[in-house]
């Protein structure tokens, strides 16, 4: 018997701070102006002591199970994509199964802001497998604790958060994931990166980033990325009813719209209110869209992300 990845809820946290532009440029050398222009940024959330990685999973995770309608028990699996756990080990992921109750397996997945696409798409293959039946696929990032505050073509750039989706499988015709393609390119790996992790002793651990570099490959891969994902499925951008973008910077959105041909209000922007929360801003815009009504059922959804690695992908499905 074979499945479709069906999407049964989806979740969010934000953290309560709220910082705005201005308040960044009370202590930095930018302005709201720089901000606003060249990115489409006004504010972002920033997260306190206890707003960590882990609860702000575990605080989305239980609202895409409220909303679903289902128990944490009958999630078979957790998929956590995050490059900012609080811990090397245990995974987030088993933090939040514990949390829920749920049985099943769980692990955090790597990929930068590319990782919920990355999630998805193990989670799609462990659901058209059988391995799994529902699985929790979440993003939570914690940048404001990787950034250097005091680099302003950076730490202006991101914020905090998470978004979930429960996936479930359904029938292999019926609504769901029709496809996702991922890629990567190591030999990129220096144009936006985090010099530290665990093992290393000398650490410091910031965000560095070459922006304009990071902006060029974006727009052409991420083209790639949407044309392989409608070719795949014979489908044009023409059918295309929804583009759901990682959110980095509104004038990358803009231009992928542009590409698309969509008007301006079928694509999902939170960037403005949320910056680039990396792996959790496409779930974070996904539910707002689903929840406020605009992403109906029968829609064409088009995701798409690329992040450090260089890592990008897409994602398409029909709610
Ligand atoms: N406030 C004011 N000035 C700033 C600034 C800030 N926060 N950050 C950088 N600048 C300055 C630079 O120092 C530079 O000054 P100089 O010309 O005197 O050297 C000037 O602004 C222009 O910098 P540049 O990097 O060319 O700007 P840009 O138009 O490329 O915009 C980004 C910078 C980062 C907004 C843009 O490159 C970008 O969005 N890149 C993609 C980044 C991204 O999406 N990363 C995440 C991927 S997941």
């Amino acid at each position: 018997m074979s499945f479709r990845s069906s999407f049964l809820g989806v979740g969010t946290y934000l953290p309560e701070r709220v910082v705005s532009n201005a308040a960044l440029a009370e202590r930095l050398d930018t302005s709201d102006a720089w901000i606003r222009e060249r990115t489409g940024i006004t504010q972002r959330h920033i997260a306190g002591p206890t707003e960590t990685c882990t609860f702000m999973a575990v605080e989305a995770a239980r609202q895409a199970l409220a909303r679903a309608g289902v128990s944490g028990e009958s999630v078979d699996a957790v998929i956590v994509a995050t490059a900012t756990p609080d811990q090397a080990f245990p995974a987030t992921a088993v933090r939040v199964q514990a949390a829920i109750g749920a049985g099943g397996f769980g692990f955090d997945l790597s990929a930068a802001c590319s990782g919920f696409i990355y999630a998805l798409s193990v989670a799609d293959s462990m659901i058209r497998g059988g391995a799994a039946r529902r699985v929790l696929v979440i993003g939570s990032e914690v940048y404001s604790r990787i950034l250097n505050w005091e680099d302003r073509a950076t730490c202006v750039l991101f914020g905090d958060g998470a978004g979930a989706v429960l996936l479930g499988a359904g029938p292999a015709d019926g609504p769901g994931l029709l496809s996702t393609h991922l890629h990567s390119d190591g030999s990129f790996g220096d144009l936006l990166f985090v010099d530290g992790a665990v093992g290393l002793r000398e650490a410091s651990g910031c965000l560095q980033m070459n922006g304009r570099e990071v902006f060029r490959h974006a727009v052409a891969k991420l083209a790639g990325a949407v044309d392989e994902a409608l070719a795949a499925n014979g489908l044009s951008y023409a059918d295309v009813d929804w583009l759901v973008p990682h959110q980095a910077n509104k004038r990358i959105i803009d231009a992928m719209g542009k590409k698309l041909g969509l008007a301006a209000e079928r694509v999902v922007v939170t960037v403005d209110r949320h910056a680039n929360t990396s792996a959790a801003s496409i779930p974070l815009a996904f539910a707002e869209a689903v929840e406020d009504g605009r992403i109906r059922s029968g829609d064409l959804v088009l995701m798409e992300a690329l992040g450090g690695g260089l890592t990008w992908g897409s994602a398409l499905l029909r709610m």
